[in-house]
């Protein structure tokens, strides 16, 4: 029987590759399309490697949709797109409001445009827990009222959920499904892929990691005189591997006929809250390791907590966290020193 294919978009970036992985592994063909804006061939070839896969990749602007057109659609039979192909930078979108807006909007309303043209079915988005801004209660369920983003990378997530649900609505072969992350990482257990950012790392375990291997002096733990226990912001941590494989099984769930409704929407977390001084300690535990940290000034703009209340995806899709903290940490290390050369 021939296989299922699907478009994975931004593909060649952290969560993208690792989703290319397990789709390839639950048996889909897959074709891989990025821009390479804020990630290199190396993950495609992480991919290639881990999977023994030629997987195609298409150098591609998703802003461009032309070639979106004539380099993809024309080319590829998929009838299912994982769109993961945005800008993500929290900070940078305050300081480059229009450059967000254009790229995550844009891209996202080619590539629908784009399946209404073909007659291609299903969409998995990428959205954030981003939208639920600082919750009134935690843990947060999809049904918490969605809140004013603090940054334009958010609205960003808002507006595209928005632009899905009102697309799939007025297109009846159409499916979407929009999956609300909380915090992705980890890296693969090969070490071959895993998160790579450009420049100083904004998000806390690639500041950890690069502390670790020395390139980071010290890592500064923004702020512990929060409400929580230990005073540090709490997050819900997510293995990107579990991630990638919540991907899997709502493409599945469209391609089969069984979801629900014609757009859903899934938090994609543990349910469990860790606090940034938690988490730097089981860093050190798992790896056996010292971290060089001080405590420095609360960061502009960070919510206190969040966790998700993961029930829905457990039970609609079957889908739940498997991999444990300390495993995940020592994957992050791991995959730092493989990219650092560190024995
Ligand atoms: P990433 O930057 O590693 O991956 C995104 C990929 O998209 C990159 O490879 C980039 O080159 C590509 N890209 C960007 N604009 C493009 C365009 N116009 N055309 C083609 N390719 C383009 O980021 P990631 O962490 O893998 O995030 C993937 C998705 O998940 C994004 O939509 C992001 O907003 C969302 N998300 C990420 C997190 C997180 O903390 N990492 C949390 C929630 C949601
Ligand atoms: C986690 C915690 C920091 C760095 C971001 C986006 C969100 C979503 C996930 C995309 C916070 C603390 C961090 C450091 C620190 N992305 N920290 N020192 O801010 O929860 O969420 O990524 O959709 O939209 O906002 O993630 O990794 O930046 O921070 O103390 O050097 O670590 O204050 O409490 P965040 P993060």
């Amino acid at each position: 029987m021939k296989k299922e294919c699907v478009l994975v978009s931004g593909g060649a970036g952290y969560i993208g590759s690792h989703t290319a992985v397990e789709l390839i592994e639950a048996g889909y063909d897959v074709v891989i399309a990025d821009n390479l804006s804020n990630s290199d061939f190396g993950a495609v070839e992480g991919v290639r490697k881990i999977t023994g896969v030629e997987v195609p990749f298409v150098e591609v602007d998703c802003c461009d949709r032309e070639a979106l057109k004539t380099k993809l659609f024309e080319q590829y039979e998929f009838q299912s797109v994982i769109h993961f192909a945005a800008f993500k930078a929290v900070g940078e979108s305050v300081q480059k409001p229009l450059e967000y807006y254009r790229n995550n909007l844009t891209s996202l309303m080619n590539i629908l445009d784009l399946m209404r043209e073909f007659g291609r079915q299903n969409i998995v988005f990428s959205s954030s827990c981003t939208v639920y801004g600082e919750p009134d209660k935690q843990p947060v369920t999809e049904l918490t009222p969605r809140k004013p983003a603090t940054s334009p990378y958010g609205n960003t997530k808002t507006m595209c959920e928005d632009i899905l649900r009102d697309t799939v609505r007025a297109t009846p072969a159409l499916k979407g499904i929009a999956l609300r992350y909380f915090n992705p990482i980890g890296a693969h257990p090969t070490a071959l892929i895993g998160e790579l950012p450009r420049g100083v790392p904004q998000n806390l375990v690639p500041f950890v990691t690069q502390t670790a291997a020395g390139i980071r002096e010290c890592l500064s733990v923004f702020g512990n005189d929060y409400p929580t226990p230990d005073g540090s912001n709490i997050r819900d941590y997510i293995d990107v591997v579990d991630l990638a494989r919540a991907h899997v099984v709502a493409i599945t769930r469209m391609i089969e006929g069984k979801n629900k409704q014609p757009y859903e929407v899934f938090n994609v977390g543990t349910g469990n809250g860790v606090s940034v001084l938690e988490l730097v300690r089981r860093f050190e535990e798992a790896n056996g390791l010292k971290l060089n940290y001080k405590i420095a000034d609360r960061r502009e703009g960070d919510i206190i907590a969040i966790w998700a209340d993961p029930t829905l995806a457990n039970e609609e899709l079957g889908w739940q966290a498997k991999r444990n903290l300390d495993d995940t940490l020592r994957s992050a290390w791991a995959w730092e020193k493989h990219v650092r050369g560190i024995e």
